[in-house]
């Protein structure tokens, strides 16, 4: 049994990266989280802390998950975390270039391997992106998100708007 590691911009987490967590802690006897900054994603909502906190928290009846942040290479985090893997989810096959790309990148940077678990068909539609879009604009993201998240989503949102109205 070895160390996995779940990487993402978790920007926030959804119920379908939840479902990948729960799912590799099932797998393996250790699991971390790495909450990284996407270079190629220029704007985040949350700060990499409000999404580990986030992470904490909804991962909480997991006892063999904790939850880290990181700027950086990911493979660099992987070693210094004593990672044997990387488990990602794929939703679809629109997934599934840029993921073997990256694994195959950090198989040839570090020697680790990428274990890819498909996507409960439930949450194959869902993204961090697509919530945050809904959630902008008051949609319902209850089925999509923790309550928690939700909760954040929507203050968030909140704040922005009283921040506009604000500004006239
Ligand atoms: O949830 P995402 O945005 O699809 O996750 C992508 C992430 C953060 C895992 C990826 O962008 C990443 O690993 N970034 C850290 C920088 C890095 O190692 N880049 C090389 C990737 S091959």
């Amino acid at each position: 049994m070895a160390t996995a590691l779940c990487p993402g911009s978790f920007d926030p987490v959804t119920n379908g990266h939840l479902d990948i967590i729960e799912r590799t802690s099932r797998h393996f006897s250790d699991v971390v989280v790495a909450v990284i900054r996407n270079p190629q994603k220029a704007q985040s909502l949350f700060s990499l802390h409000e999404r580990q906190e986030m992470l904490v928290e909804v991962t909480s009846h997991l006892e063999n998950v904790r939850i880290e942040f990181f700027k950086g290479l990911m493979v660099e985090f992987a070693r210094e975390h004593g990672a044997e893997a990387i488990v990602k989810g794929l939703r679809a096959v629109s997934d599934f270039d840029y993921e073997l790309q990256m694994a195959q990148m950090n198989q040839q940077l570090s020697g680790i391997d990428t274990f890819f678990i498909s996507t409960t068909p439930q949450y194959s539609f869902l993204s961090s992106s697509l919530v945050r879009e809904v959630a902008r604009f008051g949609g319902d993201v209850s089925s999509m998100v923790p309550p928690m998240v939700a909760a954040r989503l929507r203050e968030r949102f909140r704040d922005a708007e009283t921040a506009d109205g604000a500004g006239g």
